[in-house]
């Protein structure tokens, strides 16, 4: 007897609980693609040596097929098993971090379907440590690509609704699990190299890889970051404008009412007349609340119909330096790919 009756959304995506572990493996090995939790943010998953499953992902997101696909994996020995690793800095990043929010870009040893890796002779993989995803990929033995599981271009979806959003009748079943505890993509670094390179700022801090690798550095070579193909294409954008700004006073003193999203970094007595100013108000007392905010906040504003949000910067150290990545990007409309 079935333990869990069947659930499908109204456009027929499959609705899973986490403990259905059996049933998602099932629908994984078959080729099927489902949205899973992960620390970081919601992923879209498919057997990553299987083609048509990777070819669906992309359908799904309406994401350029010359941006590739970070792969998920259980263990040092599995990723291994796909990608060489050439530096004693890598393990000892391996043993520092993971499980968790860092992905390593790689030689590709052996192949996976072609979509993963569109066509680079590097390989992205990450561990992630969220419980359900980690008991996915531990009880299937299965290496499964997923990007976030959102439209491409569109901020990433940090809960199960979210995801559902944007992908409802894209994906063929998604686990309602809790929602993500970072509400940040993971840290990408060139592990190529003899040193890591950061190609991607997020959850693992520059600051925290420089304890164990000192000479770590943010990519400024403008080649390196042609090489992370997913630094060219729009991302993170609501449907509303972003706009930044560092201080309360340069806010604008007129706006039409109720227009307008305005995000903190930190907490302020807020005037009433400001307040009276904007539909939505969220400040944050952390980066870490800010990070793990933002994308959810940028979803309300666009149910709410809100027409510009203004987020304050933060300074670009420690988790900054992800926030800001993203607060630039979401502000930055005219100038990146589809
Ligand atoms: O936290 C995360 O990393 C989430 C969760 C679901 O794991 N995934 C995620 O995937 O953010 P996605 O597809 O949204 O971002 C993957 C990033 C892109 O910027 C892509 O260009 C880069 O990783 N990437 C993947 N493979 C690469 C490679 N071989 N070389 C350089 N960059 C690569
Ligand atoms: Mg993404």
């Amino acid at each position: 007897m079935k333990k869990y009756e069947k659930r499908f959304s109204s456009a027929g995506t499959r609705l899973f609980e986490p403990a259905d572990i059996e049933s998602i493996i099932e629908l994984l090995s078959g080729g099927g693609i489902v949205g899973l939790p992960s620390e970081t943010v919601y992923g879209l998953a498919a057997d990553a040596t299987n083609e048509l499953a990777v070819q669906k992902i992309f359908l799904a997101k309406e994401r350029p097929v010359t941006n590739p696909l970070i792969v998920h994996c259980s263990s040092v020995e599995q990723l291994l098993a796909y990608a060489s690793v050439d530096h004693q800095w890598v393990y000892d990043c391996l043993a520092a971090f993971c499980p968790g929010p860092l992905s390593f870009v790689l030689p590709l040893r052996r192949p996976l379907a072609c979509g993963v890796t569109a066509g680079l002779s590097t390989v992205a993989f990450r561990m992630p440590s969220q419980t359900t995803f980690r008991e996915i990929l531990l009880q299937s033995g299965l290496v499964l690509a997923a990007p976030s599981a959102n439209r491409s271009g569109k901020p990433s979806g940090t809960s199960w609704q979210a995801v559902l959003h944007d992908l409802d009748g894209r994906m063929d079943g998604l686990v309602c699990d809790v929602a993500c505890q970072w509400g940040l993509e993971s840290t990408v670094i060139d592990a190529t190299t003899d040193r890591p390179v950061l190609l991607r700022a997020g959850a693992i801090t520059l600051e925290a890889l420089q304890k164990i690798a000192p000479n770590a550095a943010v990519d400024t070579n403008h080649e390196l970051a042609a090489r992370s193909p997913g630094t060219r294409f729009r991302h993170y954008q609501p449907t509303a404008s972003v706009v930044l700004f560092d201080r309360l006073d340069e806010l604008p003193t007129s706006t039409s009412a109720k227009a307008f999203g305005l995000i903190c970094a930190s907490t302020f007595h807020f005037e009433s007349s400001l307040r009276d100013r904007y539909h939505l108000i969220e400040t944050f007392d952390s980066l870490d609340s800010y990070a793990n905010k933002l994308f959810d906040f940028f979803r309300r504003a666009d149910s709410a119909g809100v027409s510009e949000i203004h987020c304050q910067r933060v300074s670009q150290s420690g988790l900054g330096l992800a926030i800001m990545d993203r607060l630039l990007r979401a502000s930055q409309a005219e100038q990146l790919e589809d």
